[in-house]
């Protein structure tokens, strides 16, 4: 079998699917691996280095005229040059990030190519599959990003400073939505010295927490069943929000840094802090919203745009693991071989559809989009499934 790794083509995407030392993993299973030229120059890998590591370096056409291609973004247009969908072959497989909930479309397009494709998003949140989770990896890097974002815009450092010129107060830090960017964030902006504080929705996520050393804000809400049998959030009634909003506004006033990163899969991001809230923080102070590709958590967000209320900074940025390329690709390579691992067998694909890993994953199959949600959704939108 024979694996491509093309390079990424969406603006300002650094990240590359496969990095040299994850080669040896794919090449174990008997598979061959081109890498189409410069495809990891963006983040820290020559193209020598991956010929030092077994693979061919081709053209972008030989790198898609393969068995399985191996991306991180989802296949999208090239300018005048079409679309990456058309330059799969019939018959092909593919890994990556898809937005399936989100674009529907593109597995529409995907199975009328013909191809099986697999999306990183659908990876089921279980034991199993810890180490091919690529959002939990790259939710990771993004969590670290965040802080260190935040801590270069504020006016003021994060630790707290006794020294001949005066006392330096430490810098106050509220994460909303613990999940796992936000305990990276409260660990990160810990090290940098903040007094750090968290709420989310997830009664289970307290200890965690409080773990990293971060005091857990209780809010008079009652949250219910708050997770899915996925672990990931459920939507709140509108009633709910508009009182954690409330609520919530006190706690954002008194911090210097807020970074909110709530979100419940295939929605909207809920609206979690209100502009007046953030017209009741301090001048200088920021709010970094993970969410805003998903509209934003915080009302004034506006994806990959800083703007300024009252002298607060509110950023969106929506590719925050593309800013630390080497170690998100590392991260994200390993997360794709494990996979890997897990589909081939003696050189080839052999998929068992009773296995939640691979069934959870699989997005097209035979001409069809065979993920129910997904399946569906097209529907609705008027596409074939
Ligand atoms: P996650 O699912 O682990 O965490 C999200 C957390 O938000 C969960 O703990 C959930 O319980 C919580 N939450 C949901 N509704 C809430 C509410 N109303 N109030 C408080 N907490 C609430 O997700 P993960 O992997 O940590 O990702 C977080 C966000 O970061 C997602 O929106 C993801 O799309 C985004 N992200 C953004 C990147 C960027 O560059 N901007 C890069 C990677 C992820």
């Amino acid at each position: 079998m024979i694996v491509g790794v093309p390079k990424e083509i969406a603006p300002r995407e650094r990240r590359v699917g496969l990095v040299p030392d994850a080669l040896k993993a794919v090449l174990d299973l008997d598979c061959e691996v081109r890498v189409e030229r410069g495809a990891g120059a963006d983040a820290g890998f020559p193209d020598a280095e991956y010929e030092a590591a077994g693979a061919r370096i081709v053209d972008t056409g030989d790198a898609f005229a393969v068995d399985l291609v191996a991306k991180v973004r989802p296949p999208r247009a090239r300018g005048a040059g079409g679309h990456e969908v058309d330059s799969l072959p019939r018959g092909s497989a593919l890994i990556s990030f898809l937005s399936p909930l989100d674009e529907p479309e593109l597995a529409g397009r995907l199975a009328a190519q013909g191809v099986r494709a697999f999306s990183m998003e659908l990876m089921p949140r279980v034991t199993r599959a810890q180490s091919m989770d690529a959002l939990s990896s790259q939710s990771t890097i993004a969590g670290y990003r965040a802080v260190l974002t935040a801590a270069t815009t504020l006016p003021r450092i994060f630790p707290m400073l006794v020294t001949a010129a005066g006392t330096l107060q430490p810098a106050k830090v509220l994460i909303v939505g613990a999940g796992v960017a936000g305990l990276q964030a409260l660990g990160t902006a810990r090290r940098l010295g903040a007094v750090t504080s968290a709420y989310d929705t997830r009664a289970v996520v307290k200890e965690q927490v409080q773990s990293v050393g971060a005091r857990f804000v209780e809010l008079d809400l009652e949250t219910g069943d708050a997770e899915d049998a996925g672990g990931y959030a459920v939507a709140q009634s509108e009633d709910f929000y508009q009182r954690q909003r409330d609520q919530l506004a006190l706690y954002v006033a008194k911090s210097d840094v807020v970074i909110t990163t709530a979100l419940v899969p295939g929605q909207r991001a809920p609206l979690l802090i209100e502009e007046r809230a953030v017209r009741g923080m301090r001048p200088g102070s920021v709010v970094v919203d993970l969410a805003a590709e998903k509209g934003g958590n915080c009302e004034v967000t506006v994806a990959d745009e800083e703007v300024v209320v009252e002298g607060v900074h509110v950023l969106g940025p929506t590719n925050l693991p593309s800013e630390a390329p080497a170690h998100a690709s590392q991260m994200y390579a390993r997360n794709l071989t494990t996979f890997l691992a897990h589909l081939v067998q003696d050189g080839s694909l052999q998929l068992d559809l009773e296995d939640e890993i691979t069934a959870g994953t699989l997005l097209t199959d035979a001409g069809r989009v065979v993920n129910k949600r997904v399946a569906a959704l097209l529907a609705a939108a008027g596409g074939e499934a």
